[in-house]
């Protein structure tokens, strides 16, 4: 009898497939991006980020405890300064927003609750950059590092438990390392965006930081092109101290994550990015996809391809879905 191979017993019921599922997307998997601004008395919808909003400090602690009831893995906070300047000075004031909203989450949550910290000036910066700039116009990698590791001893002091260096600078992560154990913070985790790249797909989060950036980050993000020197750039975070590596944008690079998952040896993360939200909620909002099935099967492949933790805009939402269907 023809054929003798049929894949498709493994498929006829629903218990079968129960049982031969080889991926799970779980609540404690995801971490939610969340985004908090200055000087607002209202949340603040980001009409390119259909349901995602700039909060208030108020609106952010709710939103913060929502989420953590749905059971999500932890929270990343970005923070948007009423004003910025040349030197992105808000980003090591204690006072500044990012820090502020940091220690109202501590208070909220304690350490039941896994905070973390984007650690980069581009939210900062009047020029947009994810450093300061030297005479010429350039990004200074060097003068940046040291910024970023005072960004990263006021992060840990305000409550993060793991800061998130995002501006991939040579060395970034050596120098927050240093910074932190000489400051009593040896215990805060070092989440590195490994692999970032010069995505379009970062697109609506300029809208959601306000960003101010005219130009690129061709200079210090790597080419799309690439996928050899994602490895270089994941060895050498690892060796600088990384306790966990990240690719981003993750949809359109997964082959860049299940090269990293499989040599690194600490956790892996993928950073789902605002246009891969936006790309999904516009073609539902049109009927062209289904909503709920797109994005469970988008966070599915980011597992498969490798991922052990998940930052996505539909977090609180998907933990929620996953409960409830469990
Ligand atoms: C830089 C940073 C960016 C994102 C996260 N951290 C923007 C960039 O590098 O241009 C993008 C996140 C997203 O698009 O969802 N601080």
């Amino acid at each position: 009898m023809y054929p003798s191979h049929r894949p498709r017993r493994l498929r006829r019921n629903p218990a079968l497939r129960r049982l031969v599922s080889e991926t799970s997307v779980e609540p404690r998997h995801l971490v939610l991006p969340m985004f908090v601004r200055e000087g607002i008395d209202e949340p603040l919808p980001i009409a390119s980020m259909p349901g995602v909003v700039q909060h208030t400090r108020d609106s952010l602690r709710k939103a913060a405890v929502d989420a953590v009831s749905a059971g999500v893995g932890g929270l990343m906070l970005f923070g948007v300064p009423a004003e910025h300047d040349a030197e992105g000075s808000g980003a090591v004031d204690p006072d500044g927003i990012l820090n502020v909203a940091l220690r109202d989450l501590h208070s909220e949550l304690g350490d039941d609750t896994v905070l973390m910290a984007d650690l980069c000036l581009d939210e900062f910066t009047d020029h947009g950059h994810c450093g300061v700039l030297d005479e010429d116009g350039n990004v200074d990698n060097d003068r940046t590092l040291q910024i970023y590791g005072e960004m990263a001893v006021v992060q840990a002091q305000s409550g993060a438990h793991v800061v998130g260096p995002s501006g991939m600078m040579d060395g970034q992560v050596g120098v927050i390392r240093d910074s932190l154990d000489a400051t009593g913070f040896a215990d805060t985790s070092i989440l590195a965006y490994s692999a970032k790249y010069a995505s379009a797909f970062f697109g609506p989060f300029r809208e959601a930081v306000d960003s101010q950036l005219k130009g690129d980050r061709n200079t210090y993000q790597q080419d799309p092109a690439n996928g050899r020197e994602a490895l270089r750039e994941a060895d050498l975070d690892l060796a600088e101290g990384a306790d966990m590596v990240m690719v981003k944008p993750a949809m359109s690079y997964l082959d860049v994550l299940r090269d990293i998952a499989g040599v690194a040896d600490v956790p892996v993360a993928a950073y789902q990015v605002s246009g891969e939200y936006s790309m999904i909620e516009a073609a539902a909002a049109n009927g062209w996809l289904d909503r709920q099935r797109t994005v469970l099967e988008s966070l599915t492949s980011i597992r498969r391809a490798g991922a052990d933790i998940v930052l996505t805009y539909w977090a609180a939402e998907a933990a929620q879905w996953l409960r409830s269907t469990r």
